[in-house]
């Protein structure tokens, strides 16, 4: 009688079948998870107090950024709105809507509406708005087509190979200060070019990559 019966190949099989899943899905989890959008939370959607829509404030209503984000261009933080800023229009158009009963109580109570944040940095990591603003980077440079969002998803890593491959090399990725703030720009034939940009704001990138940029 044969040791190993017609059943022990079968066992074999099986076993190697598993080890090789077993492989594939450590290799899955080692190489693909850190990159995709899963690990780190890029399309994130997060439940916010009053379903915002920066599609119908922004590209319906025709409001600028700095309406609502009043501080983007002199200060590291951007800034969220006040509850009356809201209520310039919401104490006239939609007054009695469900949708807005958290903004009415906000102002009721004269507490802050508490939104859930999208973009955070680690303490550890120094940014500022005001200069990226001030040398002609979109804000949909880094966050997305933010104009055309019914409800705001995160639209970058916002790992530190992110920031660096702008810092490279931040060329392609300049406009004219005019339009930093328009949700809808593209490069047409007569933009400056991103060399001539870059002369005009007077980057350097060959210090731009340095740790003490933004570990201070
Ligand atoms: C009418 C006010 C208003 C205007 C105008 C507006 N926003 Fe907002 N924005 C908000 C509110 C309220 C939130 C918080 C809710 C949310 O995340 O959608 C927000 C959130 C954001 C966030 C996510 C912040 C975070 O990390 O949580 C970004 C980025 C942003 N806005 C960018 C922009 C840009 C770029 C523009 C101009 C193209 C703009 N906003 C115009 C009110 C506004
Ligand atoms: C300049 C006027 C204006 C300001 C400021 C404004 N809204 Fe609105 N909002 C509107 C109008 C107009 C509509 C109706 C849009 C429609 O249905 O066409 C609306 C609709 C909404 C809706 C219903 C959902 C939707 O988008 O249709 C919500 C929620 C809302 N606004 C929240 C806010 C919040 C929160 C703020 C403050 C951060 C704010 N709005 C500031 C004019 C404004
Ligand atoms: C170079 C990339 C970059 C550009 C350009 C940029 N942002 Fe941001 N934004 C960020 C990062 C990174 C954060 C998270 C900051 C943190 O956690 O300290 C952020 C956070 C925010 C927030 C959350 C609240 C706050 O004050 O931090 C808002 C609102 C915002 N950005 C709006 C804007 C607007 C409006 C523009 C254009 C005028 C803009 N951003 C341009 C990278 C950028
Ligand atoms: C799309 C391009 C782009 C991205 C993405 C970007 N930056 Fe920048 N950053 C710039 C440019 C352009 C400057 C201006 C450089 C200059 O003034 O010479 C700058 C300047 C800075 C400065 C000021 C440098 C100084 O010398 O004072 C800091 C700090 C900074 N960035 C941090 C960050 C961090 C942190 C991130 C990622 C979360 C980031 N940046 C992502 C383009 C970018
Ligand atoms: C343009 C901005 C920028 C520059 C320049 C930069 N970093 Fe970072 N660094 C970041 C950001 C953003 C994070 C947090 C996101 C992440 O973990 O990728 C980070 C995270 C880190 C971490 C935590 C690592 C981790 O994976 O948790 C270390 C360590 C670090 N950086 C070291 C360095 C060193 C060393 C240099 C210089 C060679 C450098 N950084 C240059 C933006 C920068």
């Amino acid at each position: 009688m044969a040791v190993f019966g017609p059943k022990a190949n079968l066992a074999v099989n099986a076993a190697l079948v598993g080890a090789g899943g077993l492989f594939l899905t450590l290799l899955l989890m080692i190489w693909v998870v850190p990159v995709s959008g899963y690990n780190t939370l890029e399309r994130y959607v997060p439940v916010q107090p009053v379903p915002f829509s920066h599609k119908h404030h922004v590209s319906g209503l025709g409001l600028d950024c700095r309406y609502c984000h009043a501080t983007v261009e002199v200060s590291q933080n951007a800034g969220m709105p006040a509850t009356k800023v809201c209520m310039t229009c919401h104490s006239q158009i939609w007054t009695n809507a469900a949708l807005l009963a958290p903004v009415r109580q906000s102002l009721a109570e004269d507490k802050s509406l508490r939104w859930t944040r999208v973009y955070t940095l680690p303490d550890y990591v120094y940014f500022d708005h005001s200069i990226h603003i001030a040398k002609g980077v979109g804000c949909t440079e880094c966050h997305g087509p933010i104009g055309d969002m019914p409800l705001t998803w995160k639209a970058t890593t916002l790992y530190m190979s992110w920031c660096l491959s702008c810092h490279r090399n931040p060329a392609p990725h300049l406009r004219p200060l005019n339009d930093v703030f328009d949700p809808h720009w593209r490069r047409s034939p007569e933009t400056p070019s991103g060399a001539q940009l870059m002369a005009a704001y007077h980057i350097h990138p060959k210090t731009l990559s340095d740790c003490g940029v933004c570990h201070r």
